[in-house]
């Protein structure tokens, strides 16, 4: 009996001991991320994320962004153009991709996505 418990006692500090780390890289990743996006973002996207309505869409709380991690990735990469609708409002304008590598794309998207006050867990619970 004492032996379950020893192991039933090691399982959670396990456990417990792997979401602390894996909440400390995703703080490190995030820290990252914020000097990529005031470094390439920021003068467009603003320094919240909110845009510029009609002309820069936001990026904070952008239902746009949230709903295709592809699509989300590839923009960033690749640049996007043409008529797009981010929280029901209508752009078309043109922005360059940004020459960023695997691990700085994703440090940026998880400080974007992780940032404002919101993540794609409270998106998705809004609906
Ligand atoms: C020179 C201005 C400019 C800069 C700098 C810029 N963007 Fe954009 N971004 C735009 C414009 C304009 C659009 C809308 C394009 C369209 O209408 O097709 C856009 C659209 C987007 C979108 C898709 C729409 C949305 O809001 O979800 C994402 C994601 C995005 N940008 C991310 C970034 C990231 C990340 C950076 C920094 C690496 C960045 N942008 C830098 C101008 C810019």
């Amino acid at each position: 009996m004492k032996q379950l418990q020893a192991i039933q006692f090691l399982v959670v500090l396990a456990f417990t001991l792997f979401s602390f780390r894996q909440n400390s890289d995703l703080k490190a990743s995030r820290v990252r991320g914020k000097e990529i996006f005031i470094g390439n973002c920021i003068t467009c996207h603003m320094q919240n994320g909110e845009g510029i309505e009609g002309v820069y869409p936001p990026l904070a709380k952008s239902d746009y962004l949230m709903a295709d991690k592809i699509r989300r990735i590839k923009q960033v990469l690749e640049g996007a153009s043409g008529p797009m609708v981010v929280n029901g409002i209508q752009y078309n304008g043109f922005m360059t991709g940004f020459g960023l590598n695997n691990k700085e794309v994703s440090d940026l998207l998880n400080y974007i996505r992780n940032s404002w006050a919101i993540t794609e867990k409270s998106l998705h619970q809004k609906k």
